[in-house]
């Protein structure tokens, strides 16, 4: 069967290598972009659902590209766009497309759904259209004689002329890209997305002007936070190893150059993992990490990386909140915002450790004194905030530069800068004036926020007082904070730890109600009483993070050597239960399974992908998945397995994770986010097949469910795997057998064959299809076969890593 495995390989590689001499007649199987179309012509976007539609496509050895239809994740809901994507070696495979990255756009602010047309006219026009006929975009090349469209080498896209001169291309119109070989010009910009999920055109720019290069954020006037200081240069070229001055490290793989939603200038570059890495930050060096204009959001505070707001020493009220409790970076709101009526009303804090970003020197600062530069600001209510620069040897006198719109402010003792003082108008809600002011400090500040939810229950409690006297009860208003108990407090609340849960993977658990009768689960963590500031750091992080497929952290008490975490109840306990412990002959529907499955994913993308700081759950399995009262599933114990690195007392190298559910990569160096793809897929199965992944009451051969699965899908019969317990299953044996190739997919030995879990998410939504031919059974070898055309002699070289076998890995602990 293996033997025959690898000759279909190869075949499908000798049908590669037919097209790359584009010789023969192609193998039917695959269908042959043109890389070149002559007018007229005319594409419509059909398969709205998928990714991607291509129209031409330029496969090479080395960088590939294609244009077409490319849609925002989820499909048309999201809208799609008409443009050219890079990628590197042969683009067939769907998987490969996945990895491919935007690198030019036709119409990014006028998004397109399904059934869009892209019409190379009879009078040489390229227009994108809408279904009912409403132009998107258009070349605006009517009557410029055109005869052809053309996705060149260089994955320049290129309408030419009868002598097959360019008439207009998609290198002169940059979006916020630049392949190798393409020029900023003298006027031409490069302007970042809103966001990554947010295609449209945001403020932040970065233009080759005649004073050289600059980067700076939309606002009246511009902001800038880059500019190039001594060389001035025609246009900007991105070459192999340079971008005029920036050095770049050369390559012989696909590059591109993205000017990011954050403001960041990176190359990226194609990596053996089979997608796209950064490979540098251009402007970093010069900006600093504090240094851009957005990073901390407006007004927010940027220090040593991490963001918070301004605030006042003296307990008094502050004149800013967060405008997202919980996520800093979002930025600050002024709590009362300036009115231009009571300008009386205005004042400057003072901030003497700040630093404000906006780089431009001469043009718009004037010599003045101090007062001046206030009453300046004061008198005119467009200003918003003044910069003052300090003379060196007389403080009083220095540049003074207004500024209209605040965004982020750096407070950090290694920002190169002057003296400089940073005066910030608010507005008085009464008319005590406050003089002293500081800085928050925002590293290492668990203890402040401790003191901040301190003081928010101060003030909260003020306001529920008549309403409500119990204590306990009046804590659980404050939604999204972990709050803190006492020892004694949660001793109360189990009942002196009566009812146990479970033993998970750090501790027992025990049921518990707060005062107000809402049931909670309380986690007593064994072995980390030694943890101090990373544990409350962690908790910090742990309670942070929100999402329905996630368990909530609702609490936590930290005392003497106890530490133990509080999470809301689930109903219907863990999903092992329900699939192979005392629940099974209740048999889930199938509808039931699909939805746990989906839900798992979910959760387990919105950890990998959607945190601010990634986070590698290292321990999925049935029991870490938790069902609520109508079976919404929620991961569990996220967040726990950092505490053990952080454990210097530890072996940090000893293994994490439960045998059964580790991933072959645990026995080598690396180990990514791509072990929790793996113990999903082990999940997966469990539940489409009703079982555990290793049963000893079985016969040998039936023991391990991965050497069924292997053998069952080289027999071609899937469908005999599918938990046939409850009738509802039998109808949808189909539907379980395509959910096993997804599967099959996140169980890939090679980690860099297993799909990211928002792949994952969309596969199950259908939005992405498996490509079965590259699908490899053998789940546990992690240098799986692996084929790769050498040179140009059509020769196959074949790699085989020595496996693993089943047993090593799985078993009772
Ligand atoms: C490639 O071009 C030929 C000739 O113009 C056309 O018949 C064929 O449909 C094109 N292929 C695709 C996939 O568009
Ligand atoms: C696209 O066209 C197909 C077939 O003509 C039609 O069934 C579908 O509803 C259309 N979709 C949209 C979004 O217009
Ligand atoms: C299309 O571009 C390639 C270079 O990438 C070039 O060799 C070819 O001549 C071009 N075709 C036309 C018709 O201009
Ligand atoms: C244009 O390019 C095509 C493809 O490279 C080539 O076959 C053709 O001869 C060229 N035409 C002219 C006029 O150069
Ligand atoms: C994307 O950002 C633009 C500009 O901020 C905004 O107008 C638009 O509504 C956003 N689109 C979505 C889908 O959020
Ligand atoms: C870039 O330069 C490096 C070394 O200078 C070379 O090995 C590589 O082939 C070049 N890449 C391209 C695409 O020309
Ligand atoms: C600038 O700041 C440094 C460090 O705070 C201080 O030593 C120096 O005296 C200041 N310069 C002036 C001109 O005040």
């Amino acid at each position: 069967m293996v033997v025959e495995q690898r000759s279909l390989r190869y075949t499908i590689f000798l049908a590669i290598l037919l097209l790359f001499s584009s010789s023969l007649s192609p193998s039917a199987q695959y269908v042959i972009y043109n890389s070149t179309a002559y007018l007229p012509a005319s594409w419509t976007h059909l398969d709205y659902d998928s990714m991607m539609t291509p129209i031409l496509r330029r496969d090479n050895d080395g960088p590939s590209y294609v244009c077409g239809f490319y849609c925002n994740s989820g499909g048309s809901d999201g809208g799609c766009l008409f443009g050219v994507l890079i990628s590197q070696g042969w683009l067939g495979t769907g998987a490969h497309l996945q990895s491919s990255k935007l690198v030019w756009s036709a119409n990014r602010n006028n998004l397109v759904q399904g059934n869009a047309t892209l019409q190379l006219k009879e009078d040489g026009d390229l227009v994108l259209a809408n279904i009912d006929g409403t132009l998107i975009w258009s070349s605006n090349t009517r009557g410029k004689s055109v005869s052809g469209l053309n996705l060149t080498e260089m994955g320049n896209l290129v309408l030419f002329g009868p002598n097959n001169e360019s008439i207009w291309q998609s290198f002169d119109h940059p979006t916020d890209s630049l392949l190798l070989g393409q020029k900023l010009a003298t006027g031409q910009k490069l302007t970042a997305s809103v966001s990554e999920s947010n295609w449209s055109e945001g403020r932040l720019s970065l233009a080759v002007g005649s004073d050289g290069l600059s980067a700076y954020i939309e606002s009246d006037p511009p902001q800038r936070y880059y500019a190039s200081s001594i060389n001035s240069y025609p246009y900007y070229e991105f070459r192999n190893g340079s971008f005029n001055d920036f050095k770049i490290p050369p390559a012989s793989v696909a590059q591109f150059m993205k000017f990011g939603p954050d403001g960041h200038l990176k190359v990226y570059q194609w990596a053996e993992v089979g997608e796209f890495v950064e490979v540098i930050d251009l402007l970093n060096l010069y900006v600093g990490n504090c240094g851009y204009p957005m990073v901390c959001g407006k007004y927010g505070v940027c220090s040593k990386g991490q963001c918070g707001c301004i605030e006042t020493t003296n307990g008094q009220e502050s004149y800013f909140s967060q405008i997202m409790f919980r996520q800093p970076d979002l930025g600050c709101s002024l709590i009362t915002p300036i009115s231009c009526d009571h300008s009386q009303d205005h004042t400057l804090l003072e901030l003497n450790n700040a630093a404000y970003f906006a780089s431009d020197s001469g043009s718009d600062t004037i010599r003045t004194v101090m007062e001046d530069c206030k009453s300046k600001c004061l008198s005119s209510c467009s200003c918003k905030a003044a910069v003052f620069y300090h003379d060196r040897n007389l403080w009083d006198t220095g540049d003074c530069r207004v500024i209209n719109e605040v965004f982020s402010i750096i407070n950090d003792e290694n920002y190169i800068g002057d003296n400089t003082t940073l005066l910030v108008k608010v507005q008085n809600a009464n008319k005590s004036r406050r003089k002293t002011i500081i800085l928050a400090s925002t590293s290492g500040a668990f203890f402040g926020v401790v003191c901040l939810i301190g003081s928010c229950l101060v003030f909260l409690r003020r306001i529920f007082k008549e309403a409500d006297e119990i204590e306990g009860d009046f804590l659980n208003q404050v939604p999204g904070i972990p709050i803190r108990y006492s020892y004694e407090n949660l001793q109360a609340m189990t009942e002196d730890f009566k009812k146990r849960l479970g033993e998970g993977g750090f501790g027992s658990v025990y049921e518990g109600a707060l005062y107000n009768g809402t049931k909670i689960a309380v986690k007593c963590l064994d072995g980390f009483a030694q943890l101090k500031d990373s544990f409350l750091a962690e908790v910090q992080i742990i309670g942070s993070i929100h999402h329905v497929n996630l368990v909530k952290l609702t609490g936590f008490c930290f005392e003497n050597s106890h530490r133990l975490l509080v999470y809301e109840h689930m109903a219907n306990g863990s999903l092992d239960r329900w699939i192979f412990g005392e629940m099974r002959s209740y048999s889930l529907p199938w509808r039931t399974r699909r939805k746990i499955i989906s839900d798992i994913a979910k959760g387990l993308a919105y950890l990998h992908e959607d945190c601010s700081q990634r986070i590698i759950h290292f321990d999925i399995k049935p029991q870490n998945i938790l069902l609520d009262e109508n079976f919404n599933a929620k991961v569990a114990d996220f967040g726990l397995s950092k505490l053990i690195d952080k454990d210097q007392s530890r072996v940090v190298t000893r293994m994490r994770g439960t045998p059964g559910y580790l991933a072959p990569e645990w026995l080598s160096s690396t180990v990514t986010e791509k072990v929790d793809v793996y113990s999903f897929g082990i999940v997966m199965l469990e539940i489409l097949c009703g079982r555990k992944n290793f049963d000893s009451s079985k016969i040998e051969e039936d023991r391990h469910l991965l050497s069924i699965f292997k053998r069952k899908a080289e027999e071609e019969r899937l469908e005999d795997m599918v938990d046939r317990k409850s009738g509802d299953m039998l109808i949808h044996v189909g539907e379980a057998v395509e959910m096993m190739r997804i599967a099959a997919w996140c169980l890939q030995g090679n980690f860099n064959n297993r799909p990211s879990m928002s792949l994952v998410v969309k596969a199950l939504e259908g939005l992405v299809v498996v490509a079965e031919t590259n699908l490899d059974y053998d789940f546990t070898n992690s240098s799986t076969v692996r084929t790769e055309a050498a040179g140009d002699q059509g020769q196959v070289v074949v790699y085989v890593g020595s496996p693993i076998l089943p047993s090593t890995l799985s078993g009772p602990r």
